[in-house]
């Protein structure tokens, strides 16, 4: 399968924060933010993979600083990493205040996708070739989130009594 640039899985959504999107306290719900970086990060990895994805797990979620009501959020997402059925993809969000321009990256995630054909079995994806020292970076880190990742599912698993 050839391999395509990290540059062709870059996807962003926008989105003006409204009274549907606050919390209790007035500021925008976690779960808000959750769910529009798990659907930025499944169209870097279905522009990535050119098939149907599913999300395997979402971590390092950070949440930096709240985001208020009225502002204007977009979430830029890139896959930082592609393996055999499964990729990384990076999502940072930057939230604008509309009428003052002043813009601050509010929060960062990383959500591990796989590709799935039509009877919803992993498929292999091709291979991400970086186009940038800070890709290659990205990269490097993935591949050590992913290490933890399998290594504690594995873990979890053996105290489980499975293989
Ligand atoms: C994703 C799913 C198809 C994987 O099935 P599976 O039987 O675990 O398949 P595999 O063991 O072959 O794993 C497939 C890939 O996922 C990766 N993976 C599985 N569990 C993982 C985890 N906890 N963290 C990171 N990667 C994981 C594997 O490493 C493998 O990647 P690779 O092919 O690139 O090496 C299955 O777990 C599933 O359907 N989960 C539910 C998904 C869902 O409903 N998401 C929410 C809505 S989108």
């Amino acid at each position: 399968m050839e391999a395509k640039p990290v540059s062709d899985s870059r996807a962003q959504i926008v989105h003006w924060m409204g009274l549907a999107d606050a919390n209790s306290t007035g500021n925008v719900h976690g779960g808000t933010v959750m769910k529009l970086c798990d659907e930025a990060a499944a169209l870097a990895a279905i522009k990535h993979s050119r098939c149907r994805v599913v999300t395997v797990g979402m971590d390092r979620m950070n949440f930096l600083v709240p985001i208020r009501i009225g502002e204007l959020v977009t979430f830029s997402a890139t896959v930082n990493a592609a393996w055999n059925t499964s990729m990384e993809v990076g999502v940072r969000v930057d939230a604008e205040n509309p009428r003052t321009g002043e813009s601050r990256q509010t929060n960062t995630a990383y959500v591990t996708m796989v590709a799935i054909d039509d009877d919803g079995r992993p498929t292999p994806i091709p291979p991400i070739v970086a186009e940038s020292p800070t890709d290659e970076r990205r990269m490097r880190e993935a591949e050590l989130r992913r290490a933890n990742r399998l290594k504690e599912r594995d873990e979890i698993r053996r105290h489980r009594g499975g293989d």
